[in-house]
C-alpha cells in the first residue's frame, strides 16, 4: 500500500469514527440541565440544534418535565419542547386545557422520541403563538389530524389519533424537535405582517449575546 492510500484509509477511519461519535451523542441517557429552566428566546441557536433521542428510562427526565410544565403555565402556554429552555433532546409536553387544568393528569402530557406515523389530507388554518416569541401571532395551516406514536417517561409505549386543538399543538411541539419554527410555515402575507417583530427579537438577542452566530430570518 502507497502511503497516499494509507494517508486515505486512515482518513476514513477518523470519519467513519466522527459519524458513530455523532450518533452515539445523539442519544442520551442523562438528562442535564440548569435548574429552573427558563424559556430561550428567538433566535437562540439552540432552538435550531439537532435534539437528540433519549434512551428511557433517563435520569433527571421527570424533573425536566416537571420544570418545563411550570414554566409554560406561568407563560400562559399550552405546549412546550425541551429545546424551548435550552435542552436539546426530543421530548415535549403539553396541556391543551392550558393553567385552567394545571396538574390534571388526564390533561397533562409529556411525550418521548415522538414520530408522526400519518398525517390528514385535510388541512386547517388557525392562529398560533410560540413561548419563544413572545407577544407574537399569525395563523399556520397544518394537518388537521395526526397518528402518532412516541414514549412515556418511563418507556411505555404511546400510540395515539390526534384532532383539533391538540393536533395542533402536538405538531408545533414536533416541528421545535426538527428545529423547525412556526413562522417558517406561515404563508408569505401572513410573514410579512410579523416580520417587524421577528427582527425586533433578533436585535435584542444579537444586543444581548454578542459574538453568538445566529440565523436571522433575512
Ligand atoms: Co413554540
Amino acid at each position: 500500500m502507497t502511503s497516499a492510500r494509507r494517508s486515505l484509509s486512515l482518513l476514513e477511519e477518523l470519519r467513519e469514527e466522527r459519524v458513530q461519535e455523532e450518533r452515539r451523542e445523539l442519544e442520551v441517557q442523562t438528562v442535564e440541565f440548569d435548574s429552573p429552566v427558563q424559556i430561550v428566546l428567538y433566535p437562540d441557536p439552540r432552538l435550531r440544534a439537532p435534539n437528540a433521542r433519549v434512551k428511557l428510562p433517563a435520569k433527571g427526565l421527570e424533573e425536566l418535565a416537571r420544570q418545563m410544565f411550570k414554566v409554560m403555565y406561568m407563560d400562559d402556554g399550552v405546549g412546550l419542547a425541551a429545546p424551548q429552555v435550552g435542552v436539546n433532546i426530543q421530548m415535549m409536553v403539553f396541556n391543551p386545557e392550558g393553567m385552567a387544568a394545571r396538574g390534571d393528569k388526564s390533561q397533562e402530557m409529556v411525550l418521548v422520541n415522538p414520530e408522526i406515523i400519518k398525517r390528514s389530507k385535510k388541512t386547517i388554518v388557525n392562529e398560533e403563538g410560540c413561548l419563544s416569541f413572545p407577544r407574537i401571532l399569525g395563523d399556520v395551516e397544518r394537518p388537521a389530524a395526526v397518528k402518532i406514536k412516541a414514549q412515556g417517561l418511563k418507556g411505555e409505549k404511546i400510540e395515539l389519533k390526534l384532532d383539533g386543538w391538540v393536533s395542533r399543538i402536538f405538531q408545533h411541539e414536533f416541528d421545535h424537535l426538527q428545529g423547525v419554527l412556526f413562522f417558517e410555515r406561515m404563508a408569505a402575507p401572513v410573514l410579512q405582517t410579523i416580520r417587524p417583530q421577528l427582527i425586533e427579537l433578533e436585535e435584542t438577542f444579537v444586543q444581548k449575546n454578542p459574538g453568538v452566530a445566529v440565523q436571522r430570518i433575512t
